[in-house]
């Protein structure tokens, strides 16, 4: 049934109804626009505009609809426009005259809205959850290894050494930002668009602090054309999203990197990998590998919302319906995504002996060889071209730094002396750098205490 046939004479064809029509999609939030309508019908009835034995029908109907959705007992009526005609419709069947009665003082503008953004802040919600969860197993891991002795990278070359506590860590600081970004966005978008109409109010006494009260908004949105073309914050948590998703990519490509037969630093637990159908030694990070690939969707939807809006006149145009579906697959994709990375990474082993072999092996002291010898008094400058020499010595022979004898040590500088071993040792490097932020053990236990304190304050 079209909600809007009066003013129209021709039938129009199929393909224009499928074309035009949002149900396939916006029946995700049936439960949202049921949520509304509830809310607008109850203010309705306190503001005089309908009766309340009226108010009594819609509010039973609507609730009766609801139940039937859930249960499956009552299927979306395919040959409705959208989510908002299906209910209405749907409503008037079983109630009868005062369905007709549930528009009043509403326009579908005002209405998609709304849903939109209930539909988005319970995805919020939703996701702050799932990075809340992921920061709190990343937390754990870290506080177990904060002696776990790993290379730290640049350029992907082996730098400094550092500790798998402070890597993963990093990972922490991320996704706390996305964490708090979600937040922000959040309280940014909490205001109730409702009885903005089509786009210029209504004639009807409404009282939209209490519509905005009853739907946990910080109160009714300030500009009733705003109020129905904004989907600023459908390209927030898109752009939030995508910043989740790069993280969750960097973190991936790690564990790729990791997983792979020359690092071996990690061992991926059976679920989260998979075999060859031809390489019977073949256990592959498809997983990773699929969170890495996502990404880009999430990427394309963002793109995607971010063209869709930037031609369109005041108020609402067609087009944006056109925020649904991308943006609901990258809302899915994301929330998959967070909750496969957080179990994958959970069931991980880290091959902490490797880690440690791969640090031993490249060279990463040779930063604590040349302060070694500033300690003693040589310029940086030359203490860097001393060690480099060192260095190119210990490659010809395949050796480690701690590996040559006194005696190679002073034949390219006499300023060395039996000490440089214990200042070399990866342990020493590592437990040396203790300034805040750093991967020392003194540093580590300071930022483990702040981070669990503060994760556990969003609790609250
Ligand atoms: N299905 C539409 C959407 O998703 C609902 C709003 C329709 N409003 C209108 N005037 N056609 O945006």
């Amino acid at each position: 049934m079209k909600l809007w046939g009066g003013r129209f004479t021709k039938e129009e064809n199929e393909l224009v109804n499928s074309f035009n029509a949002s149900l396939p999609f916006d029946r995700r939030f049936y439960r949202q626009d049921i949520r509304g309508s509830m809310a607008h019908v109850k203010m309705l009835k306190k503001q005089g505009i309908i009766s309340d034995p009226d108010a009594q029908a819609i509010t039973e109907g609507l609730m009766s609809i609801r139940r039937d959705l859930d249960e499956g007992t009552l299927s979306f009526d395919e040959t409705s426009e959208d989510i908002h005609s299906f209910i209405e419709a749907e409503l008037t069947k079983r109630i009868g005259e005062p369905g007709k009665r549930l528009h009043t003082g509403r326009s579908r503008n005002d209405q998609v809205a709304l849903d939109m953004k209930l539909y988005t802040r319970d995805e919020i919600d939703a996701l702050m959850e799932l990075l809340t969860g992921l920061l709190d197993v990343i937390l754990s891991i870290a506080d177990a290894n904060t002696d776990t002795i790993m290379p730290g990278f640049t350029h992907l070359q082996k730098a400094q050494p550092i500790t798998l506590s402070h890597h993963l860590m990093a990972y922490f600081e991320m996704f706390k930002r996305d964490w708090l970004r979600m937040k922000s966005i959040r309280e940014r978008m909490n205001t109730c668009p409702l009885g903005s109409g089509a786009l210029a109010g209504t004639t009807y006494p409404l009282d939209r602090e209490y519509t905005a009260s009853m739907l946990d908004f910080d109160g009714p949105t300030l500009n009733s054309i705003d109020g129905v073309s904004d989907r600023d914050y459908v390209i927030e948590l898109l752009s939030a999203m995508a910043t989740v998703m790069m993280h969750l990519s960097r973190f991936s490509e790690e564990f790729i990197i990791w997983n792979s037969n020359e690092y071996r630093f990690i061992d991926l637990d059976d679920a989260y990998s998979t075999g060859s159908s031809i390489m019977p030694q073949k256990k592959n990070p498809d997983i990773a590998e699929l969170v890495r690939g996502k990404t880009g969707r999430v990427y394309g939807a963002l793109t995607s919302m971010l063209v869709t809006m930037k031609g369109l006149p005041l108020a609402y145009n067609k087009d944006m319906q056109e925020d649904k579906e991308m943006f609901f697959d990258a809302v899915d994709t994301t929330k998959n995504c967070l909750k496969l990375f957080t179990d994958m990474l959970a069931s991980t082993r880290f091959n902490k002996k490797n880690m440690y072999k791969s640090a031993a092996g490249g060279f990463t002291n040779a930063t604590d060889a040349a302060d070694y010898l500033v300690g003693k008094g040589v310029p940086f400058r030359d203490a860097h071209s001393i060690v480099g020499r060192l260095v190119l010595l210990c490659e010809k022979r395949g050796i480690a730094l701690d590996e040559l004898t006194l005696e190679e040590y002073r034949s390219i500088s006499p300023v060395f002396d039996t000490d440089v071993y214990e200042a070399i040792k990866l342990e020493t490097c590592v437990m040396r750098r203790n300034t805040i932020g750093a991967p020392g053990p003194e540093a580590m236990k300071i930022t483990l205490e702040l981070e669990r304190k503060w994760l556990e304050s969003t609790q609250n």
